[in-house]
Order: structure tokens, then sequence, then C-alpha cells
């Protein structure tokens, strides 16, 4: 287990959050502890019965580079955390493509 810092920003500006995380987390499961525990006004791309690389809805920038949330990229530092595109609906959900 490990505690990282996770910068995300919101519509109002970016906040920071400490979140504890455990081995092979994706983004997506990082964003839905913040969400669960300490945060549930942060708004992200939700999509239970996918998350796992199909839809292609839940793209997000991490680190500057954009991705599926969901992906299988596990999350093992500091996280940047913005929008994918200057089309912003609220916080990290933008309208789709
Ligand atoms: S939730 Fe569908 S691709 Fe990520």
């Amino acid at each position: 287990m490990k505690t990282i810092k996770v910068c995300i920003k919101r519509s109002e500006g970016f906040k920071e959050y400490m979140v504890e995380t455990e081995e092979g987390m994706s983004v997506m499961d990082v964003l839905e502890r913040i969400y669960d525990e300490q945060d549930n006004t942060l708004a992200f791309f939700r999509h239970e019965a996918c998350h796992q690389e199909a839809c292609g809805k839940c793209l997000v920038r991490v680190n500057g580079k954009v991705c599926l949330a969901c992906g299988h990229e596990a999350v093992e530092d500091e996280l940047v955390l913005e929008p994918w595109s200057d089309r912003v609906v609220r916080d990290l959900v933008c309208e789709q493509p």
C-alpha cells in the first residue's frame, strides 16, 4: 500500500487529494476511491458495465498524456489529472466526440 498525491483539474481549479493505492490500481480505481471516500462532488466518466477499455468514453489526461482511465497502466506515483479536451462539461467530464 502506498499513499500518493493526486492533483485534479476541476471546474473551479486544481484540487489535491492524498489517496491510498494498492498494486495494480488503474486511474479509474483511484477516481472511484476519491469519489467514494473523500469527495462525492467530483465529476468523471464512470461506466460500471464497461471498466475494461471497451466503450472508449473514460478518456482523461494523465500526467499530460490522454488515455483511458480504466486502462491497465497501473498507478505508481503522483498523478495530475485533467480533462482530455477543451469541451468540459464539469470537472473531468468532457463532451463526447
Ligand atoms: S469505462 Fe469504458 S473504456 Fe473505460
